[in-house]
């Protein structure tokens, strides 16, 4: 019998790729969220892509209530929890609205699940938990924090609160995915990464500069300890992301305790790399600008994979060109994103 996985805030970038990768793998998915930070049209294309209709639940997943009718109505063998607000600078504005609602969502499913006698779940992390302080590559054993924005620290937090739940529940298996920079998006160009409001990251401010939504690039900073002066990220692209959460899954029903797992691909690219990278691949040139830095950012952060590769058998196979050209495939058709 094929297992049953609940992907909470699985509307959003990486849950709806993560979705198609669980089908494809024999996994039924059930998406529950609010769409806070995604859009409804998006179970249109994943049937599109997938041939199938994906159970879904239009419910805030910090509603027990409503999450536990989820639970009533399916059979959930594993949880993937996706939901939660990511916006690195509105965190620092308004840390109270993060704290609330990344750890009571968090909250919400673990106490569902053990109504349910539910003892598998995954949480997205990310590497932001590494603070700033540790060298790259960094590893799973290294020490955590300090987190430079509160919401590093609700990764941080709730990181640590699935732990302690582990220690005290033998039954429990979690496993976090410390997420590096994901990028690109599904080759069909239906699904892809849709920002509220001005993007913050640099792939999506990229791809706005490249479809004239946006005038020009700015380059936080040119003077960092890297070789052309500008940061350095572990980019890794989407799919290869939403492939480790299968692995996971398949993990996290064979093993008991927590596990942590970098997700990215041990490869560190600057800013100007990846602009230029875009410009070759998709033939169009990226207007741009250097700046002051932006506060928090540090020079370096990329990741040491082989955990991943040794245990959940994960390594990222898409490369740099890949990323540029799926993402270019996706904002070119979706100038708007899914509006
Ligand atoms: C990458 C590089 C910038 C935008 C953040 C969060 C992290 C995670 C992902 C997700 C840096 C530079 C960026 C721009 C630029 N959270 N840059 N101009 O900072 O590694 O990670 O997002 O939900 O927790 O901290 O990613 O894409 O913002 O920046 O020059 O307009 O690009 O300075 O060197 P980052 P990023």
């Amino acid at each position: 019998m094929s297992k049953t996985v609940l992907l909470a805030g699985g509307a959003g970038y990486i849950g709806s790729h993560t979705a198609i990768e669980l089908i494809d793998k024999g996994y039924k998915a059930v998406i529950a969220d609010c769409h806070y930070n995604s859009n409804p049209i998006v179970y249109e294309r994943l049937k599109e892509i997938t041939g199938t209709d994906i159970p879904h639940y239009n419910i805030d997943v910090c509603d027990e209530n409503a999450l536990n009718r989820v639970f009533e109505e399916n059979n959930i063998d594993v949880v993937i929890d996706f939901a939660g607000y990511k916006a690195v600078g509105e965190s620092v504005r308004e840390p109270m609205k993060y704290y609330k609602n990344n750890l009571n969502s968090t909250f919400s499913l673990v106490n569902t699940m053990e109504r349910h006698g539910v003892s598998n779940i995954i949480f997205s992390s990310s590497a932001t938990v590494y603070g700033m302080n540790n060298p790259s590559p960094l590893t799973e054993d290294m020490n955590l924090g300090p987190c430079t924005n509160p919401y590093g620290w609700t990764k941080f937090m709730n990181e640590e609160i699935l732990r302690d739940l582990s220690a005290a529940n033998e039954e429990l298996s979690v496993v976090l995915l410390r997420y590096f920079n994901p990028i690109g998006a599904h080759s069909s160009g239906l699904i892809g990464e849709d920002p509220k409001d001005i993007p913050n990251n640099l792939m999506p401010y990229i791809a706005q500069v490249a479809s004239g939504k946006l005038e020009i690039l700015s380059v936080f900073g040119n003077d960092y300890d890297t070789h052309d002066g500008t940061g350095v990220r572990d980019y890794i692209h989407v799919v290869d992301l939403a492939k480790a959460h299968v692995l996971a899954a398949d993990y996290a029903s064979e093993h008991k305790g927590v596990e942590a797992f970098n997700i990215g691909t041990g490869v560190g690219y600057s800013v100007l790399d990846i602009v230029k990278a875009f410009e070759r691949v998709n033939n169009l040139t990226i207007p741009y600008k250097i700046t002051e830095r932006r506060p928090g950012d540090i020079a370096t952060c990329y990741a040491d994979s082989s955990k991943a590769e040794k245990i959940l058998g994960w390594k990222a196979e898409k490369n740099l060109e890949d990323m540029c050209r799926d993402t270019w495939n996706w904002q070119s058709k979706n100038p708007e994103g899914y509006k």
